[in-house]
């Protein structure tokens, strides 16, 4: 896979893919960050737009930055004004973290509700989401997943409210939430991601990304400069 845009394409597919499986209400989870904005930019083009069943797809995030909406390090913007606005999504299928008149601690629980309200039983052995998009930080955090941090053991909660070292507070979802799909993807792009994807594929269980571990299918799309391997 050669530059960001074969990746956004070569995930664009996959995922049409995965969301034209089975029939009744799926869920995503959205990755935040700036990796994935070509593939959501995309999946609203000619060439996807019709193949992606949007009647039956409800929009989750992975984490979100504990910020109004409208600012601009949202990751609920960033998906808003790459895809969500330009596509015929149904009302009630967008289900953004709640950052506004809450705590943090107030988001997640809130967020966990949420989920748990869609996917029904309650049992994660049961997929919660179909597709899971996930990125990759420098220092090996996925989601809002960050080194050193308490969230990285927790399972039982399927959401929870993070202030990892120098970063503004985030909420995200947990290894358990995350790891309930049928199918996941990392999306890795840029020279600077090259040391940790290779440390991440090469099993450093210190780095969170490397922890994850789906109960579905796991792919990796990987542009040529992130992935020297
Ligand atoms: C976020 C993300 C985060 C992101 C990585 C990679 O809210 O920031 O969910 O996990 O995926 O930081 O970010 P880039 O794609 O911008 O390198």
């Amino acid at each position: 896979m050669s530059g960001p845009d074969d990746l956004a394409r070569a995930a664009a597919e996959w995922m049409v893919h995965c969301l034209g499986e089975g029939s009744g209400p799926v869920a995503v989870a959205l990755s935040g960050g700036s990796t994935p904005k070509r593939l959501y930019e995309l999946l609203v083009t000619e060439t996807f737009i019709r193949r992606v069943p949007w009647s039956r797809v409800h929009w989750f995030w992975g984490d979100e930055r504990f910020v109004p909406r409208d600012d601009e390090r949202s990751n609920y913007r960033m998906t808003m004004r790459a895809m969500l606005d330009h596509a015929p999504v149904p009302d009630g299928h967008i289900h953004p973290v709640p950052t506004e008149s809450v705590s943090p601690e107030e988001s997640a629980s809130v967020y966990e509700a949420e989920l748990r309200r869609f996917h029904g039983s309650g049992r994660l052995e049961d997929p919660l989401f179909q597709v899971v998009l996930l990125g990759l930080g420098t220092n090996g955090h996925t989601a809002s997943l960050f080194p050193g941090t308490p969230a990285l053991d927790e399972r039982t909660a399927w959401a929870v409210a993070v202030t990892p070292e120098g970063e503004p507070t985030r909420i995200t979802l947990t290894y358990p939430a995350l790891e309930s799909c049928r199918h996941a993807a990392f999306l890795v792009a840029g020279a600077e991601k090259r040391d940790v994807l290779a440390r991440v594929r090469a099993g450093d269980t210190t780095l969170p990304a490397a922890r994850y571990r789906p109960r579905g299918e796991l792919r990796w799309f990987a542009d040529a400069e992130a992935d020297h391997g």
